[in-house]
């Protein structure tokens, strides 16, 4: 990866996205906290620096500020919102509160055309604002590009230095053409080509593997979700048969998912696959439990012992291999004040016992998730597998309210594959971010035919969500949700009424558990 982009993160819940952005641009972008040092930067050979968006002002006492060192590396600089604070408060220009904050859709009028931030844009642009300090003195050497309503300096160059600042957001949706704002600074600023593609990547990557794994063994926990198969898929084709991949089956997984995953990756792929049945050991320990805690604890304490032993029995292996990806890597520092710095996934914490001595293999490490399918595909894996809906490792146990016991779960199976089997059907399924039946425990009366039934109830649900931190419940149509009660209750024994789930998160979470 010859050419990045670096973004200091002052805070913006928008960092990762700006990182996407310039990605999406086919250039590698690396985040970056706000205060790295200059020659750390200098010493990473970047085409450009971005200084994030950020929740702070800069005259306030405690303001992020990064090594002042950075405006003398030679190098373009584009601020945005917060980022522009950061220029006029290290360049010489002034910022004051301003008197109206400026949030949401504004008109950006281009004042000076020859700028080449905007090359090939219209002379009007919707753009989004989010700002509350106004920018009331330019810094030195800098000249205003662009107005809006509430901003005489809404863009401002320096172009002798290639400085540029933005107040409003060009990396969000709602600014259409920002992308395009983007691609200007990356290739017409900064000269960077557009040499980051996952086509790229894999050759880079199984370099890397090969140099790190050497001769050595790898065992990688295969779950059949997107993550570990991508990392799966690449990894063999990195070093082959040096790496086993164990897939345990807990009992509590979807209808025909560990046959899919050996017919994938043992059958296509010919990958050396350790399937391990440990579906009677979940189940005993699930017995009587239903306080959903309990369930999560029991099934990874489970999983970790059936993990521990299955790596034992593949043979003595130096490295254990992971699908952990750039978000969970990204080194942020809280900020006061920002949210986001502190909302932390409470889902898949733990991980391995500390004393499984493995060297970690993460080769998707420095990838976005949409990046991954991108590999995925690239890596010749089906569509079924690369845009698979987020699954939780719990499985089934978190939709099963109550006690898991074979009998429910073969029920709930057969209702959550009528969900899958109609939402693709119907287009739905890769539209969204997850749906599934849920099985409740209480039982209601019902007539099928001449007689009376008293049986449980499936709900389902279906959101539409951009992380999993927040969702709505998605408007399906109603003769799609008439022909999931219709099958689910017709075809799936022990269930006599369906229902809708309506909640949002928050205040409801997206599994029942
Ligand atoms: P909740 O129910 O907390 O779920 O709104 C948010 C997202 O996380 C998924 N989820 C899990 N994923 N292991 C996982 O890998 C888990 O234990 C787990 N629990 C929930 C859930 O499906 C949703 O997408």
């Amino acid at each position: 990866m010859n050419e990045q982009i670096v973004i200091l993160d002052f805070g913006s819940q928008y960092t990762q996205v700006i990182a996407r952005r310039i990605r999406e641009c086919n250039v590698y972008s690396t985040i970056l906290p706000y205060n790295t040092p200059a020659k750390e930067i200098a010493a990473m050979k970047p085409s450009g620096i971005i200084l994030s968006g950020g929740p702070s002002s800069v005259y306030t006492k405690k303001a992020p500020l990064p090594d002042k060192a950075i405006f003398n590396l030679n190098l373009p600089i584009l601020g945005i919102c917060y980022g522009v604070q950061i220029l006029a408060h290290f360049l010489g220009g002034k910022v004051e509160p301003g008197q109206k904050r400026e949030y949401g859709k504004g008109t950006l009028t281009l004042k000076d055309p020859s700028c080449a931030l905007f090359r090939k844009l219209p002379a009007a642009l919707q753009v989004w604002n989010s700002h509350g300090d106004k920018l009331t003195k330019l810094p030195d050497g800098f000249v205003p590009v662009a107005t809006t309503e509430n901003s005489q300096y809404a863009a401002i160059e320096n172009h002798e230095r290639k400085m540029f600042g933005l107040q409003f957001h060009p990396e969000v949706a709602h600014t259409p053409r920002g992308k395009e704002i983007l691609a200007n600074f990356v290739h017409g600023i900064c000269n960077c080509g557009k040499s980051w593609t996952m086509r790229s990547y894999v050759d880079h990557a199984v370099e890397v593997i090969r140099a790190q794994v050497g001769k050595e063994k790898v065992i990688l926990g295969l779950s059949g979700g997107v993550d570990s198969s991508v990392a799966a898929a690449l990894i063999h084709k990195a070093i082959g048969d040096q790496l086993t991949c164990i897939f345990v089956n807990n009992g509590v997984l979807r209808a025909k998912e560990a046959d899919t995953v050996r017919e994938v990756f043992g059958r296509n792929f010919k990958l050396k696959l350790q399937y391990e049945d440990a579906s009677k050991l979940f189940m005993g320990r699930l017995k009587k439990i239903t306080d959903p805690e309990r369930k999560r604890k029991i099934i990874g304490k489970t999983f970790i012992e059936v993990f521990q032993a299955a790596t034992k029995r593949a043979g003595k292996a130096k490295f254990l291999a992971q699908g952990t990806l750039y978000p969970d890597v990204i080194e942020s520092i809280p900020i006061a004040g920002n949210p986001a710095a502190m909302i932390k996934s409470h889902h898949n914490v733990g991980g391995l016992p500390k004393n499984m001595k493995f060297e970690l293999v993460e080769p998707l490490k420095c990838l976005f998730k949409d990046e991954v399918r991108q590999l995925g595909l690239e890596l010749g894996l089906p569509k079924e597998i690369v845009y698979r809906q987020p699954f939780p490792g719990p499985g089934l146990a978190v939709r099963i309210l109550g006690e898991v016991t074979p009998a429910r779960c073969t029920i709930l199976r057969n209702a959550d594959a009528i969900v899958v089997e109609e939402m693709k059907s119907s287009g739905w399924y890769y539209k969204i971010w997850q749906s599934f039946a849920v099985l409740l425990p209480v039982r209601s009366v019902g007539v099928m035919g001449d007689e009376r039934t008293y049986e449980y109830t499936i709900a389902v649900r279906a959101v539409e969500s951009q992380d999993g931190m927040t969702a709505d419940w998605v408007k399906l149509p109603y003769d799609l949700l008439e022909r999931l009660a219709s099958r689910i209750i017709n075809e799936v024994k022990g269930v006599n009424r369906c229902v809708f789930d309506i909640t949002s998160k928050p205040p409801g979470t997206i599994e029942w558990e």
